[in-house]
């Protein structure tokens, strides 16, 4: 089991020569700007503000290591799909992104990607196309359906039904969460724990 009090955003790196060499399993949060992917980290962690939750996306592209109990790292990616960034930052975000896909040596070490979907809204095609990367890549991914407080019983009913259906998530697990009721945090630990073997 992992000590999960003890944490510390080991790097924040905006280069690629700035990832942290250590030879520990990686599990990576990928998603749109705003999806909940602080908010997620933050829920697993049990802490409030360990990651930073915004209200207004896209600010500094980063990629941020969290080492946990010197076991893990969680690799929190910056977000994409927010339609109002300049050129720069989206060039910024493909250079990072595809750095740490493609250009890492230590991918190796990448165990699990958890892809946030918004249950509200469904796949956007900027999901789809990291979905599809992942798939191509033979990365293994787990689905996590977020902020499901805001779906009502039907609602709920539907999106999961809908995610069953779709081509890009029927084949693999998919875990509605709220970081508001902290509903399907034990489910996603036990995935974690599986895929890496911490
Ligand atoms: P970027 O870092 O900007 O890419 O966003 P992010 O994916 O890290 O999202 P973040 O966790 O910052 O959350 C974005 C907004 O959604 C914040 O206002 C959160 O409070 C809200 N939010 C996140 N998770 C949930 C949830 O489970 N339920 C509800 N109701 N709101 C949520
Ligand atoms: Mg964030």
């Amino acid at each position: 089991m992992l000590n999960t009090q003890n944490v510390k955003l080991r790097v924040s790196a905006g280069r690629i020569d700035q990832f942290p060499g250590d030879p520990l399993p990686q599990v990576t949060f990928s998603g749109r700007s705003n999806v909940g992917k602080s908010s997620l980290i933050n829920t697993l962690m049990g802490q409030k503000k360990l990651a930073r939750v915004s209200s207004a996306p896209g600010k500094t592209i980063t990629i941020n290591f969290f080492e946990i109990d010197k076991k893990l790292f969680f690799v929190d990616l910056p977000g994409y799909g927010f339609a109002k960034r300049p050129p720069a930052e989206k060039a910024a975000w493909s250079a990072l992104t595809d750095g740490y896909f493609t250009g890492n040596r230590n991918i190796d070490r990448l165990r699990l990607v958890l892809q946030l979907v918004d249950s509200r809204i469904g796949p956007t095609a900027d999901d789809e196309m990291m979905m599809n990367f992942l798939r191509e890549s033979g990365l293994p991914y787990v689905v996590v359906l977020t902020k499901t407080d805001k779906l009502n019983k039907t609602e709920f009913s539907t999106m999961l039904a809908d995610a069953e259906a779709h081509p890009l998530m029927r084949d693999v697990p998919r875990v509605p969460f709220s970081s508001l009721s902290g509903a399907g945090k034990n489910e996603l630990w036990k995935i974690i724990y599986e895929y890496t073997g911490v």
